[in-house]
């Protein structure tokens, strides 16, 4: 069982951890002189609110990272796209539209101009405007019309103002219904000039493409994340896996530290503590046995030496006595060697209770009443749960009056088995002691029925060792109730 010692990797640190350990212990500080010399209203009310975030925060690493990972970048984002919209967006916008109100302005002055004929000023706006990608007329004055710009649209308003900014003829703007466009009229010498362009010439349009392209980049590098994130956290699945098996006493196969240092390095220590603990048990377990042994041997010899002495009741008494330490000698050294080697085994649970109650309470003429519900096929340690179940039904069995009750239930994850008798019970003060090695209560109650008082102990342990456990408590049928819980 004592393999090569694993080297445990040394805590090497870097100078950014060193750093950041640096940076706790400040905000330590900090906080604790914050704490010292706020307010006591003030300090509930902190720490209430970092109990509400944390009911709200999620409770796995995957998700915690994740919050970590999406959270700045979501401000991140949010700050590039008011700043985008503030200064970029609205600074094209206004240059496009200056722009198209200068060309306006410019189509007008020659509009205006009293050297020309109205064939020639038509001629030469149209055909100007045309090269601008501007459709331009010039109607008669009664077309004139109202002379109105009452709109909000930033657009309508800022070709105003780059209007405005250049000449003193009356305009008006409005949006045409039909393909998103723009009609600027202005009163010019002997008509109105009514110019017409294609909104997107006067206005950054594809903004909005932008937007798309960063959510989309976004969601793509949080789903990155999230496939990296799950196989950083995988390893730590691992070694939880791996001590709770430890822990329930199955075989721990096949697991090696992985994954990033720190989660190594619990491996590794895990890994070493189980070791340290296997070997302390087996230590345990060696020493007992040969404590055990030597003293049988004496024991033995013991034994030859009464034999070859005169029978009388004092050689009688002796001889019962040496009898009784060899029985518990041998109970004890079984408990110590435990059942702790054998493997877990796919078994009949159901069955192995039967098999029990006709062994142990029937010969001694116990009424059975026996139940069980769900899938009796389990994967336990087969002498060891047998040697769980022996013991309850034995004392069931000894210390009950008429009938024993055994309601077997696997449901949830859980296998449930209660014992129950109509005996004296045990009182409630003695209820956790009874399951301390030798310790019985039959010397007060001045019975004489046999015993080491260890099967309560053995019992105990066996159902921890598969990560159950034992409860002892009054019975509604007089005596005593153990319920065994296991993991199933
Ligand atoms: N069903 C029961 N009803 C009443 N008392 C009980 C019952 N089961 C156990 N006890 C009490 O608890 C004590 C400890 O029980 P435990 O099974 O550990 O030892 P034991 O039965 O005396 O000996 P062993 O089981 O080692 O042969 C018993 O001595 C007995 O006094
Ligand atoms: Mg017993």
């Amino acid at each position: 069982m004592t393999g090569t010692p694993v080297p445990e990797p040394s805590e090497r640190r870097g100078r950014i951890s060193a750093g950041l350990d640096r940076l706790d212990d400040f905000t330590r500080h900090v906080r604790v002189f914050v704490s010292r010399y706020s307010p006591r209203v003030l300090r509930r009310a902190w720490v209430g609110t970092g109990h509400a975030i944390n009911r709200w925060l999620p409770k796995g690493l995957l998700g915690r990272s994740l919050l970590i990972v999406v959270v700045p970048m979501l401000i991140l984002l949010s700050v590039l796209t008011g700043v985008f919209m503030d200064r970029h967006w609205i600074l094209v916008t206004q240059r496009l539209s200056d722009a198209v109100a200068g060309q306006i302005v410019g189509l007008a002055t020659i509009a205006d101009t009293n050297d020309l004929t109205d064939l020639q000023r038509a001629a030469i706006v149209a055909s100007t405007g045309g090269a601008m990608g501007l459709n331009v007329e010039i109607m008669p004055t009664s077309e004139i019309g109202r002379l109105r710009r009452s709109s909000t649209d930033i657009v309508h308003s800022m070709l105003a103002d780059g209007i405005l900014k250049r000449t003193h003829m009356p305009f008006s703007i409005r949006d045409l219904k039909d393909d998103n466009r723009i009609e600027v009229r202005m009163v010019v010498h002997g008509g109105v000039l009514r110019v017409e362009f294609a909104r997107n010439l006067a206005y950054a349009a594809n903004w909005h493409f932008f937007l798309v392209w960063m959510v989309c980049t976004a969601l793509f590098l949080v789903l990155v994340s999230l496939i990296f994130l799950r196989n950083q956290i995988k390893p730590i699945e691992r070694l939880a896996a791996a001590a709770d098996a430890f822990g329930r006493g199955r075989p721990v196969e096949g697991f090696a530290p992985s994954g990033a240092r720190e989660v190594r390095q619990a491996a590794h220590a895990f890994i070493g503590m189980r070791r340290r603990l296997e070997r302390q048990i087996e230590q345990r377990t060696t020493m007992l046995a040969g404590v055990g042994h030597d003293l049988k041997t004496i024991l033995t010899r013991f034994r030859l030496g009464l034999a070859l002495l005169p029978e009388g009741e004092e050689t009688a008494d002796l001889r019962s006595d040496v009898a009784e330490m060899e029985a518990m000698l041998e109970a004890y050294v079984d408990f110590a060697r435990g059942d702790a080697d054998e493997a877990p085994q796919p078994m009949d649970v159901e069955a192995t209770i039967a098999d029990c109650l006709r062994q142990m309470a029937e010969p001694v003429g116990r009424t059975v009443h026996s139940t069980f519900t769900g899938d009796g096929a389990l994967t336990l340690r087969p002498t060891a749960f047998r040697r769980l179940i022996a013991n309850l039904v034995g004392n069931a069995a000894r210390y009950g009056r008429s009938a024993i009750w055994v309601t077997g239930e696997r449901r949830e994850g859980w296998l449930s088995i209660v014992v129950e008798d109509d005996g004296p019970g045990i009182p409630d003060s003695e209820l956790e002691a009874v399951f301390r090695p030798f310790y019985r209560l039959d010397a007060a109650r001045n019975q004489d029925v046999p015993g080491t008082g260890l099967g309560l102990a053995i019992a105990r342990d066996v159902a921890r060792s598969h990560g159950g456990d034992i409860e002892l408590g009054p019975s509604p049928h007089g005596g005593l109730k153990a319920t065994i819980r296991l993991p199933a």
